[in-house]
């Protein structure tokens, strides 16, 4: 997996709430992905959480207070800021989105951000009680803050620590840090709707048994993340698989090939794009048993198949006048991959087919794929799915626009 934020400087800061205790895993989680991280904390956030903690995670030293004298110049208001990438805000309370809107700063980490070049975005991960989120005066800071260009990320809908339940829980910290990342991504996909498939798909021979393939959804999956990154709203019909969902994506669970079909049909209008990921079973079983079919001495089940429906070639056929939904499907081949990857696109009636280099593809991390479209084909080399996906969703946004231009 790339190491998304290697040279990225994020500075983390903590207000006052319980959720600071999450802040401790999200900053290692953030050192994890390569990033330096520079703690500024609250003196209500040092009520939740130490300081001493927070600098054995980020490996820096934590500065909580205005008139520290450790910054040669005196004014770690500004210094903090200066070349960081980032200023995220985890916990944000209710009294710190006020200050944030109103421009306050009585403390370090207010001025700071205030003070902060106007290019470093601010990213804020409100974290309180359902009803101070739900306050019109929260609403309009958070407003007003929406207008003034600060990222917004959740909060969740929950258990809350003041035993009560609603809105209000802060983002668990690897759904910031995937927010962090996105937000390091260009927005080529903004304003798109995409619709995935991915993974195996099972066909049943009885309630306990099936036939299924080795796929494990993982490109799938990637490519998912990839178009939510890149500003897309994202469903995902999925096969049995056991990735988690990626964050911000609507996902449908399926099993057989034609849940799979009924699902895509029902969610294609008013998709911009369609990515057919998933290994669909080519064939289902029609004398499937209702009861769990008993071994028999000596005697051999007889299974009879039925082709599936090819969801791909079917959503193709869907494609209006003005090229919407765009259609990218995949292919495995284990020889003559140029050729039948061409071959095959033409008989999908798709614009972008992406081929495997060999079928060995299946549960692996990373692969080496081939772009067939209608002027050729171009090898995008090995490289890990994440990072194949953000390619792939770049050339289909870099068609799209083509496309349009062409219009
Ligand atoms: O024809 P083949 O199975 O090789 O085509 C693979 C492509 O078609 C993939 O994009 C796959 O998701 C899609 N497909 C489909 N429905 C099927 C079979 C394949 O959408 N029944």
């Amino acid at each position: 997996m790339p190491m998304d934020l290697k040279g990225k400087k994020i500075v983390l800061g903590l207000s006052g709430g319980v959720a600071c205790y999450k802040a401790a895993e999200l900053c290692r989680a953030l050192t994890k992905e390569g990033a330096s991280v520079q703690v500024v904390m609250t003196d209500a956030a040092t009520h939740f959480i130490t300081a001493v903690t927070m600098q054995a995670l980020s490996g820096n030293a934590v500065y909580t207070d205005q008139w520290d004298a450790r910054v040669a110049n005196n004014m770690a208001h500004i210094d903090l800021t200066r070349g960081a990438d980032a200023v995220l805000i985890a916990p944000c309370s209710a009294d710190f989105m006020r200050k944030l809107a109103h421009g306050v700063c009585d403390d370090l980490l207010s001025t700071l951000c205030l003070a902060r070049p106007h290019l470093v975005p601010l990213l804020v991960a409100p974290a309180m009680n359902v009803e101070m989120w739900q306050n019109p005066a929260t609403r309009r800071n958070t407003a007003q803050l929406r207008a003034d260009g600060v990222r917004i990320l959740g909060p969740a809908a929950g258990d809350q620590a003041c035993v009560e339940t609603g809105m209000g829980r802060m983002l668990e910290p690897l759904d910031l840090l995937d927010e962090l990342i996105a937000s390091f991504q260009t927005k080529v996909l903004a304003g798109k709707r995409v619709l995935i498939t991915a993974g195996p798909t099972f066909e049943a021979i009885d309630p306990v048994r099936g036939i299924t393939n080795l796929s494990s959804g993982k490109m799938g999956y990637a490519i998912a993340r990839a178009a939510r990154e890149a500003g897309a709203e994202v469903l995902l019909v999925s096969g049995p698989t056991t990735l988690p969902t990626p964050h911000g994506v609507r996902r449908i669970d399926v099993q057989s090939a034609q849940q799979m079909h009924d699902a895509v049909m029902a969610g294609i209008a008013g998709q911009h794009i369609f990515v057919g990921v998933a290994a669909v079973a080519d064939w289902r079983v029609v004398n499937a048993s209702d009861q769990k079919m008993k071994k028999q001495d000596g005697a051999m089940p007889s299974l009879q198949f039925e082709q599936n429906a090819d969801i791909l070639a079917a959503v193709a056929a869907t494609t209006s006048l003005s090229g919407w939904p765009f259609c990218v499907g995949f292919a495995a081949e284990s020889e003559n991959l140029l050729e039948y990857g061409a071959v095959k696109r033409e008989k999908k009636g798709i614009p972008l087919l992406v081929g495997n280099i060999g079928h060995h593809t299946f549960g692996q991390d990373d692969n080496t794929v081939v772009l067939f479209d209608e002027s050729g084909h171009t090898v995008l080399p090995r490289a890990d799915k994440l990072t194949l996906a953000r390619q792939l969703v770049s050339e289909i946004a870099k068609r799209i626009e083509q496309r349009s231009l062409l219009k």
